[in-house]
């Protein structure tokens, strides 16, 4: 069997059973800061485990990829060094959510492994949780094992848990036996026995009952539910006979294309182990980029990077220096775009990410290598087995070797780091980044954090309240509800002043830059210069006041004295900067409409001249697409639809389809913004009723911040005007300028033609005054060819033939483009007195060329088609005029 049938026979087999097919959720969970990645099929049903959830369906079954690289789950260590552990895999599950329990999840395994794929019972054993009676006599009464081939385990093999945190319960595992040959371990192989490569976990059974609080205790939850999961790289390969996961068809064709790239083949210890990690983390890497990873210096981020880093010092174990796993995202594609279609349609932009992250660390990983090879031999020398921490910082400060790297290498030649030394110097160096951080703060905004917390603690304040729905543009202040308290973020100055209770102004946050204003007493005016939120305070920042002038002691006591003020916001920023938040989201929309829904932001900036937005996007916008994005948003604000903003549950809101910053951070209620059918957001911003109050958007510039992300910055509303007066201005510069060029053109052009002119008229003369002249009685007979530009010139110069053959018949020919024109002069004398015409004579000569003509009989033009008539319709000329004038 195929991987892939394997993946559909195994929904079938629970679909048939009443399971509902849910598809995969992402790599990375979206809503559940317990976890880095999605690590089990579970994951997405965490809430109806909890109880805080619910799904149309009691029974689900699906194929769900998880990564296992941090956290409670880690296989990283293991993974390449054996052939079943992998950073990324496909776990196949079924699960009954207060439905069905113990009896039936035992007793479909089994018939799925033993009669649908027809595993031998003799190879299979089941494990169950030491004190979970219920499950042996289940496995004894519901299938046909034998039973000596049940065993118990204690809490380390046999009680699942999700993470710190999270639900859990006993479970039962199914594993096979390989048979022997298949582990080199010096052990006794067996069931259970650490790193036994013979008998291998293939099926995992959980009886979820409790949850884990944070304090570390169960709970027992309101149902009791069942949540299996089956490595489907492993079942594959025993189902195809392998006894490696890298032989079956998920991972042959990737290391086949390894081989092809690198000149390797895939025998002997040191390529094996290679080519695995490579084929391996490339998975990985494809599908968390896909889901919206990026490499990075921290958090998820810094896992991608550590897990490419480490993918590439093992292909320098295959001698290639140069970037070339990103080039495996096609094989990678190939192999699971069916089962997952969204990897397709990202994989230009995963290579990218891949490729870019490769270079970068390319450059210094040889010189990192030969630092760390180096201090090997020297200890070697010495005879010392442990590999200093001061190097092991370097390498990761200046070559940007993960620790965990450094740490393999250490390994491989039999060497250990130093990691407590590691450890004290990068809290040396968070010591100083702190303390920069520090120094910046402290001669600005540090110590508001710490005023924060004291007003907060003494109960001055409690938190202040801004509400985005309110189109309160003015407000008193300083009253016993609302108390206006001025603060200084040093001893010699006031500069800051919070309200007890409630504000207008916006708070800097979402990308949306905070409100500026004034405060209005009878005494003058305080200008209010930013607003920032601080913990739970929202502060208005004032230009400093010196403590002890007059102007503070003036304000101080009639602060005290409970004077109120108006605070006002400036409200024309204001509603530019509304205008540029709604068009940010029209915007995101459009993107998303336009080039693909990978696009995700990445950043933005909300002000009141201009909007801008940082995305994911590979490659540059084309002129056509900018248009695209334009004329959508343009078209929904000229729709006039209404921004509809509401509270609700985050869970409902991303259930909805409500698109969320990834980064931000969310509380259980959040406030959407929703725009008709056209855009839905989780935003706190401060937001239009209606989208025709946007005016018009217009992008201004397009550009790349980082590798795989775009900048766009546009404007709307009166923004506009300045943008189309400015554009006004150089149009009519431009034109001015045109005019000027143009001018010039025709004084050259004149130029040009009456040079051309006299030199025709010289070539015209000396062909006149050639022998090629025929004389017949008393006048000359002369063809000539020219080149002119068109009929009018070619008349031009059959003028000048005429003046300067005194008395005479001309023929002009001049070829443009495989045409021939002709033109025909006879001087006046020859009309009269030989009543001879230049049409007669000009349709004679061209017959043979294929054309007519016409014209005075002193002037004649006509066309010709056959160029290689031509000389032969020259020379012609003399016999037509002869016959002429015989007649
Ligand atoms: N959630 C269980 C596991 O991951 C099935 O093993």
């Amino acid at each position: 069997m195929k991987a892939k049938d394997i993946r559909t026979s195994f929904v079938k087999f629970f679909e048939k059973r009443g399971h509902t097919f849910v598809p995969s959720s992402p790599v990375i969970p979206f809503d559940d800061p317990t976890l880095l990645f999605t690590n089990a099929g579970m994951n997405q049903f965490k809430d109806v485990f909890l109880g805080t959830g619910t799904r149309p369906y009691k029974r689900a079954v699906n194929y769900q990829k998880c990564i296992r690289v941090s956290g409670k789950h880690n296989d990283l260590e293991e993974v390449g060094k054996d052939t079943y552990h992998h950073t990324f895999f496909e776990m196949l599950g079924n699960w009954s959510f207060g439905d069905y329990y113990k009896k039936e999840a035992i007793e479909w395994a089994w018939e799925l492994l033993t009669k649908e794929w027809q595993l031998p019972k003799d190879k299979l054993y089941a494990t169950v949780f030491k004190d979970d009676d219920e499950a042996e006599e289940l496995w004894k009464k519901v299938t046909d094992i034998a039973h000596d081939r049940i065993l118990r385990f204690d809490e380390k093999s046999n009680f699942w848990e999700m993470g710190d945190t999270g639900p859990c319960g006993p479970c039962s595992e199914i594993h096979i036996d390989l048979g022997e040959g298949t582990c080199n371990k010096n052990h006794k192989c067996g069931v259970n026995v650490d790193g036994c490569s013979r008998f291998i976990e293939l099926w995992n059974l959980v009886f979820i009952q409790f949850n884990r609080n944070e304090k570390g205790e169960l709970e027992p939850l309101p149902a009791k539910h069942v949540d299996t999961g089956m490595g489907l790289e492993r079942i594959v390969a025993v189902l195809q006979g392998k006894n490696s996961n890298y032989d079956t068809d998920l991972f042959q064709p990737l290391i086949e294309e390894i081989s092809k790239l690198t000149g390797k083949e895939y025998i002997g210890d040191k390529n094996q182990v290679a080519m695995r990690v490579i084929a391996d983390h490339i998975r990985m890497l494809t599908f968390a980029i896909t889901d919206g990873a990026v490499p990075s210096n921290e958090g998820r981020g810094y896992v991608l990077r550590r897990i490419l880093r480490r993918a590439s010092r093992y292909a320098r174990n295959l001698d290639m220096h140069e970037p070339f796993i990103y080039k495996l995202v096609d094989k990678v594609v190939e192999i699971m775009g069916e089962a997952y279609p969204e990897i397709e349609p990202r994989k230009e932009f995963v290579k990218n990410v891949i490729k870019t992250e490769e270079e970068n660390f390319n450059q210094t990983l040889d010189r990192g290598i030969e630092i760390f090879e180096n201090e090997i031999s020297k200890l070697e020398k010495k005879g010392i087995k442990i590999f200093p921490g001061e190097i092991a910082f370097k390498l990761y400060d200046t070559y940007g070797f993960p620790i965990d790297l450094t740490n393999l290498m250490a390994q491989e030649r039999g060497f250990e780091v130093d990691l407590k030394t590691f450890e004290e110097l990068m809290e040396e160096q968070r010591e100083r980044s702190r303390e920069a951080t520090k120094k910046i703060f402290a001669e600005g905004r540090a110590s508001i954090a710490e005023k924060v917390e004291v007003l907060l603690r003494k109960g001055d304040v409690t938190k202040t309240e801004f509400n985005p729905d309110l189109k309160e543009y003015e407000l008193e202040v300083n009253d016993e509800s609302n108390r206006a308290i001025l603060l200084s973020s040093d001893d010699e100055h006031i500069d800051q002043i919070v309200f007890s209770k409630k504000t207008i102004f916006y708070p800097e946050s979402g990308g949306q830059v905070g409100d500026t204003g004034k405060l209005i007493y009878p005494g003058g005016e305080i200008e209010i210069i930013d607003t920032q939120r601080v913990d739970d305070l929202i502060i208005h920042f004032i230009p400093k006041i010196k403590k002890d002038s007059k102007l503070a002691r003036e304000i101080e006591s009639y602060v005290k004295s409970g004077g109120k003020f108006i605070a006002k916001i400036d409200v024309d920023r204001r509603k530019s900067i509304m205008k540029n938040h709604s068009a940010t989201h029209l915007l995101h929309s459009a993107l998303r409409k336009v080039l693909g829904t990978h696009v995700q932001q990445a950043g933005s900036l909300v002000a009141p001249d201009r909007l801008r937005f940082d995305f994911t996007h590979p490659r540059k916008l084309g002129r056509e697409e900018i248009e695209m994005v334009e004329h959508l948003v343009n078209t929904v604000i000229f729709e006039d639809i209404e921004l509809v903003k509401e509270y609700k549950p985050l869970k409902q809101a991303l259930e909805e389809g409500a698109l969320a910053f990834f980064g931000d951070k969310y509380g259980d209620i959040v406030r959407t913004v929703k725009i008709g059918d056209f855009s839905y957001e989780l935003c706190g911003g401060t937001h239009l009723d209606r989208t025709i109050e946007t005016g018009y958007f217009k992008i201004i510039y397009e550009g790349s911040i980082a590798s795989g992300v775009r900048r766009v910055e546009a404007i709307t509303g009166k923004a506009l005007e300045k943008y189309l007066k400015e554009k006004e201005m150089e149009i009519e510069r431009l034109s001015e300028k045109i005019d000027l060029i143009l001018e010039e053109k025709q004084n050259l052009e004149k130029e040009l033609s009456k040079l051309k002119l006299k030199l025709a008229s010289d070539e015209i003369e000396k062909a006149v005054n050639s022998a090629n002249a025929v004389k017949i009685d008393n006048f000359k007979v002369v063809a000539i060819k020219v080149s002119a530009n068109d009929v009018d010139e070619l008349k031009q110069f059959g003028d000048i033939l005429r003046n300067k053959i005194g008395s005479g018949v001309g023929l002009l020919a001049s070829v443009t483009e495989n045409k021939i024109n002709f033109v025909c002069v006879v001087t006046d004398d020859l009309v009269k007195e030989k009543k001879l015409d230049a049409v007669k004579i000009v349709r004679e000569v061209t017959k043979i060329t294929g054309g007519g003509g016409g014209g005075r009989p002193n002037m004649a033009t006509a066309g010709g088609k056959d160029v290689a008539k031509l000389d032969e319709a020259m020379r012609n000329l003399v016999n037509v005029v002869k016959k002429l004038i015989q007649q």
